[in-house]
């Protein structure tokens, strides 16, 4: 828990910059897989900055826990975001970065990017050396949004879910897809979150309401990264 945001962004650079070395260390490459929505945009614009020596850029492959069913040069889609804050500033080759391919029918989409991902695995199995979350005021995280089917799906895969409330498609990791990392680094900011950490963290069981309490690694590890507003409601 820190105080301001950068304090937050900087420590989260920090374990980013370990794990990649880390992973590339011991095999060689580090494959990751990034969050949507607001909070990453200031880490990945930290790593492109103050941090780009810290990290061999040409041995990280990059993938999305979730991405909105929007055209990829839409200014919501997650990808878009990356390129612009993470990508272009290090000049990640087109190699090193598998988007949703959104041009595709919802559950096509899907179906696609798990092969991708199955691909890029091969022969071992899919395991992540580090997934990057996010958390919502109603504690959803990637697209695993409360009382949506995609809550209770047991394999590990990657799913289309329409959003009622948003009226929009969503393409995302299932939570054992997520679970299967080494790594999961949860970033969240700001008061409006607080609500939804306790849940999470400290409340009632109940995966239908608050789908981030699903994130529970088989083997790997999580490590929450907040600040002092978002971590106001956890108990002592
Ligand atoms: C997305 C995300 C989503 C996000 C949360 C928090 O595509 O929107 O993956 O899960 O992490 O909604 O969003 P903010 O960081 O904008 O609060």
């Amino acid at each position: 828990m820190f105080k301001t945001t950068k304090e937050v962004l900087d420590a989260a650079a920090v374990y980013f910059v370990n794990t990649a070395s880390e992973s590339i260390s011991t095999q060689g490459r580090f494959t990751v897989a990034l969050s949507g929505g607001s909070s990453p945009k200031g880490l990945f614009e930290l790593l492109a900055s103050e941090y780009h020596s810290k990290v061999e850029w040409n041995k990280v492959f990059f993938f999305f826990g979730d991405e909105r069913y929007v055209p990829a040069d839409h200014p919501d889609s997650n990808a878009l975001m990356a390129k612009k804050a993470l990508f272009d500033p290090l000049h990640i080759v087109p190699q090193q970065i598998f988007t949703v391919n959104t041009s595709l029918e919802p559950a096509e989409a899907a179906k696609a990017y798990k092969q991708v991902i199955e691909e890029h695995f091969a022969p071992g199995s899919v395991a992540f050396d580090l997934i990057l979350l996010g958390l919502g005021d109603d504690a959803h995280t990637a697209s695993l949004f409360p009382h949506t089917s995609v809550v209770n799906a047991t394999d590990a895969g990657v799913k289309e879910i329409f959003v009622e409330d948003k009226k929009v498609f969503r393409i995302t990791f299932t939570a054992p897809l997520i679970n299967q990392a080494r790594h999961i680094a949860f970033l969240v900011f700001g008061s409006s979150k607080a609500d939804a950490v306790h849940h999470v963290l400290q409340g009632e069981k109940d995966i239908n309401q608050y789908p981030a309490q699903l994130i529970e690694p088989t083997n790997g590890d999580v490590t929450w990264f907040m600040d002092e507003s978002a971590a106001a409601h956890l108990d002592q």
